[in-house]
């Protein structure tokens, strides 16, 4: 339950609704009682005028007695109904503040959430599956309406309800009282048990179809590769043996939710029973009218749905305190790459790394070991090695994705983790190593670089053309404005990489991180478009990552890596004479460019 009291803050926020609310509950209440009571003033007047005209029975009397009767009947006819209206109206007024007061706390609570996951560690994304975190913002925020909103509003109406009935009902007869009320507790429990039973159901065939969902997701996505390796039988049984999971559970949940509506019937109808028979024998001694037993008889039925909602409403305030609980604990993760400052600056472009090691914390593995290079404004940085040999990791560095344990880098001279971060990453330029394009259209893939809104057409354009991507867009037919589809899977894999490539340089960058970005794409489209950054980056900084001697070789320092360390360093003239690691590279490469030729 202390879990639930992390959303307070949103009550207090929202108290207006919560407080009109409750007046609202109370009005709609009062609404609700009175016509019991006109109801049992209407049958006894009906039953003294019969017996009176029993008395009287004198044929002058008897049309005064119909046409009162009538009218009285009518009148009290009439004032039920204008009292139900009553009472519907401000039920509705009830809903209208309270359950309105849920939704409104559900999309802050959404936006609250969704703000602190895009804070949070990347690390944190290594941990948590996506599928998890989707969860959470979705399936445990409305379980957390239910309680913010209907459950309240339920439980506000039940006490309110109970306190007004109840006295009502003492003051007419305790004992006919007390013998109406024995079956609403069996009722409670019962229904208690039948909703958590419901809820443990529903929990199942929520995973299963969790299961499932993750199944197709993975079967549209991996869909190349199923067909590739011809596995599309094998994927059909598995999808039956899912869907199948998930019908037998969905069964097992409508047997449950088949008991909920005859239980409540049955309990009701005994405390119906209860009260006509009871009541029956106290109006023979007297002690009663039979109004009485009509009145008794609809504040049993007014009862009955609250009695029934405690159930219901417990296990509603026990998922939404687990659905919370899930929550809290990623509210309280603390987003440990944190903004110092948010002053402005001009990024510069000088990039210096001081004795860095840095050690993924999810993996534990050391990816980079007392690293120490500069590059400076204008200057273009390349960092060459084989698979695994930490060159992403410098990049990440550098983007402060993550933040650094031993040594420091500095930033125009300043320590990474001092700067405006938001600021920094305004500026830098990164491309990272795994294309991502948003299933958008293309123009809109390459502007999403920039937070200003009117980036001009001609900017995109021109980031298309630099990457040479530009004759490929106009090859569509639908120019810019194509739609890549989920994750670009309508173009190829050097389109996509050259699309990232113009979302990188679209923003006009300080400083520009290509993270093997051209690996997909030929060495004479490579040639150019490293030529035309030599323009754009003039006087900027550059740092080229890469396997490839053909896209580093322009750069005016090359660092060489192997296990987190520089093993060589120097121009491609220099590394080339030293006739070490760089040259054997590229004495490789090289006779892999010839024998293609042959
Ligand atoms: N997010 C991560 N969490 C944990 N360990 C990681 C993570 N990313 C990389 N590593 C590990 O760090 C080491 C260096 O990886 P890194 O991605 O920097 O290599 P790389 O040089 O970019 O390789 P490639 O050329 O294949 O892209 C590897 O051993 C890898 O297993
Ligand atoms: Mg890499």
């Amino acid at each position: 339950m202390n879990e639930l009291s992390q959303l307070n803050k949103y009550f207090w926020h929202y108290k207006r609704h919560l407080a009109s609310g409750i007046v609202f509950v109370v009005i709609s209440n009062l609404f609700g009682i009175f016509p019991a009571q006109v109801i049992r003033y209407a049958i006894d007047f009906v039953q003294d005028t019969l017996v009176v005209n029993a008395i009287f029975n004198t044929p002058e009397f008897q049309p005064f007695y119909s046409s009162a009767l009538t009218k009285a009947v009518l009148l009290f006819s009439g004032l039920v109904v204008i009292l139900a209206l009553m009472k519907g109206v401000f039920t509705y007024l009830m809903r209208q503040t309270i359950i309105v007061m849920s939704r409104l706390i559900e999309f802050d609570l959404k936006n609250d959430v969704f703000d602190h996951y895009q804070h949070l560690h990347i690390g944190f994304y290594k941990v948590n599956n996506t599928g998890d975190l989707m969860n959470r913002i979705s399936e445990d925020v409305s379980r957390v309406r239910m309680y913010l909103g209907p459950a309240i509003m339920y439980t506000i109406n039940m006490v309110i309800l109970f306190v007004m009935v109840i006295i009502t009902m003492l003051s007419v007869n305790p004992l006919l009282t007390a013998f109406v009320l024995t079956p609403l507790p069996i009722l409670a429990v019962l229904i208690y048990w039948v909703s958590r039973q419901i809820n443990q159901r529903s929990e199942r065939v929520q995973e299963k179809l969790s299961d499932l969902s993750t199944f197709v997701q993975e079967a549209f996505s991996g869909i190349r590769v199923i067909k590739a390796y011809n596995r599309i039988p094998e994927r059909e049984l598995e999808f039956t043996e899912l869907c199948n999971g998930y019908k037998n559970k969905s069964l097992d949940l409508v047997r449950v939710n088949a008991l909920f509506m005859p239980t409540m019937i049955l309990l009701i109808g005994l405390s119906t029973i209860l009260t006509i028979y009871i009541g029956g024998q106290l109006a023979m001694e007297g002690k009663v009218s039979p109004g009485n037993i009509a009145e008794f008889v609809i504040y049993v039925n007014m009862l009955t749905w609250p009695v029934a909602s405690v159930g219901w409403v417990t296990s509603l305030v026990q998922r939404a305190a687990a659905s919370q609980k899930r929550i809290n604990e990623f509210i309280n993760t603390p987003a440990d790459i944190v903004s110092p400052s948010d002053t402005s600056f001009e990024l510069k472009g000088n990039v210096e790394f001081k004795g860095v090691h840095f050690t993924y914390p999810d993996s534990g593995v050391r990816a980079v070991r007392d690293l120490s290079f500069s590059v400076s404004p204008g200057k273009s940085l390349a960092i060459l090695g084989h698979t695994g040999s930490g060159k992403s990791t410098i990049a990440n560095l550098i983007c402060r994705l993550y933040d650094v344990h031993e040594g420091e880098i500095l930033v125009d001279g300043t320590p990474i983790q001092e700067l405006n971060l938001d600021g920094y990453r305004d500026q830098i330029g990164y491309v990272p190593q795994e294309v991502f394009l948003f299933s958008e259209t293309i123009g809109n893939n390459i502007a999403f670089s920039t937070s200003s809104e009117n980036i001009s057409q001609e900017r995109v354009v021109e980031a298309a053309k630099d990457t040479e991507v530009y004759e490929n867009i106009l090859g569509f037919t639908e120019g810019f404005d194509t739609r890549v589809g989920e994750r670009g899977i309508t173009l190829s894999g050097g389109q996509k990489q050259r699309i990232s490539i113009a979302r990188a340089l679209v923003k006009q960058p300080q400083l520009l991180i290509f993270d093997d970005c051209l690996s997909a794409v030929d060495t004479e489209t490579e040639e150019r478009i490293l030529n035309n950054l030599k323009r754009i980056m003039k006087d900027k900084t550059t740092i080229i990552i890469s396997h490839r001697v053909s896209s580093v070789k322009h750069c005016n320092e090359i660092i060489v890596l192997e296990d987190g360390q520089i093993i060589e360093q120097g121009s491609h003239t220099d590394l080339l004479s030293k006739r070490g690691y760089y040259h054997e590279i590229h004495e490789q490469q090289q006779l892999e460019i010839m024998n293609a030729e042959d």
